[in-house]
């Protein structure tokens, strides 16, 4: 499961786990996932909702609100060191407010989420924003920050960049207020974005160009995408690769034709089963599959897909659970069907 050409991903997450500790229980929202980011590719995360997709965003970005936090596990963010051996660094085990992590928050690592009004104050305009987000991680006066903001502006194709500097988020219409948002993210030229859901509350014609937007910018920056969404028809036109969650695990990772046409593990094969092809995944939202999600408190020992799979093996699947394992150079799954308990 190593990345085209074999260079080492750009992120590799391990056995990471995230919990929130609740006076009813514990909420084990990531619970040891495993995957790797390949560089400068686009990496989709899928999976019904619940299944610990932005919890694992939030992780990586140590920005996991309280009663939760990482409880294991590693999150290795790859550097280049300059003298052609890479270095890295653990983001689980950096202090979330500490000069190292805001540094990477931001610089390395950029975020755009689903609700552009939270991610901008009300009270502050639009290009002071930016700038301040820039200034934060660059040594630049307010004149050149404000010049490189309204060069974001345009770049992300905010028609009038000078006037929309000063205006507030209320004041620009969704599709604007997203690029607004990309453009602040990508401000200080991160080399991984993490989008999540970036397009699911928009019109279907600005989804495609903010789509669009975020190909091209990956194209010209050769920046690192992962991609969570619940829209298979966007995985299959954006992403290269694609990891499949399911209670808080990695489930099955591998390239995204394989996972369209050739899935192995029984989950991601539930998931696609209603799809009938490829050419009609465009704009498919997330089919549900039979039974329900247990309760985060209750999670079913074993496999944790055992009470809904139907290749479940009585006294196998109930009593230990499948790691990630590859089955390929490219493909990995967590299933017994694959790799005999
Ligand atoms: N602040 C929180 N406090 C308690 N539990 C939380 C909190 N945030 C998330 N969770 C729980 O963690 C689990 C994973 O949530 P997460 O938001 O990562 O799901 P998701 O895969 O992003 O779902 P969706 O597709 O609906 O966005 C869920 O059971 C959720 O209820
Ligand atoms: S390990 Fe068993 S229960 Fe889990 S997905 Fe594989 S066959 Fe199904
Ligand atoms: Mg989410």
């Amino acid at each position: 499961m190593t990345s085209e050409g074999g260079a080492a991903p750009i992120l590799s997450v391990r056995d990471l786990k995230t919990h929130f500790f609740q006076d009813e229980g514990t909420v084990r929202a990531v619970d040891g996932a495993s995957f790797d980011v390949p560089r400068r590719k686009t990496l989709g995360i899928v999976g019904e909702s619940g299944c610990g997709k932005s919890v694992t965003a939030r992780s990586i970005l140590r920005i996991v609100e309280r009663p939760g936090r990482i409880v294991g596990g590693s999150i290795l963010l790859r550097r280049d060191a300059g003298n052609g051996q890479a270095g890295g660094v653990d983001l689980a085990g950096l202090d979330p407010a500490g000069y190292e992590m805001r540094q990477i928050r931001g610089g390395d690592i950029g975020l755009i989420f689903q609700e552009p009004m939270t991610s901008f104050s009300p009270v502050h305009t639009v290009g002071n924003q930016i700038i301040e987000t820039i200034q934060l991680h660059q040594n630049v006066s307010v004149e050149a920050a404000r010049l490189k903001a309204t060069e974001m502006l345009h770049l992300v194709g905010i028609p009038k960049p000078e006037r929309r500097l000063d205006e507030y988020a209320f004041q620009l219409s969704g599709g604007l207020r997203q690029r607004a948002m990309i453009a602040m993210a990508l401000s200080c030229g991160p080399r991984i974005l993490i989008a999540d859901e970036p397009t699911t509350a928009l019109d279907v014609t600005t989804q495609a160009q903010i789509l669009d937007l975020l190909r091209h910018l990956q194209d010209r920056e050769g920046m690192t995408i992962i991609l969570i969404t619940h829209n298979l028809g966007v995985v299959a036109e954006m992403c290269d690769e694609v990891v499949v969650m399911y209670l808080g695990r990695v489930v099955e990772q591998g390239p995204v034709d394989a996972i369209f046409h050739a899935p192995k593990h029984p989950y991601t094969k539930a998931l696609l089963r209603s799809i009938p092809s490829i050419q009609a995944t465009v704009r498919t939202e997330l089919p549900t599959i039979a039974g329900s999600i247990p309760h985060p408190y209750n999670r079913p020992s074993g496999c944790p897909f055992h009470p809904r799979c139907p290749d479940f093996m009585p006294g196998t699947c109930d009593r230990s659970e499948p790691s990630l394992r590859p089955v390929d150079d490219n493909q990995g799954v967590s299933c017994f069907l694959y790799h005999p308990a």
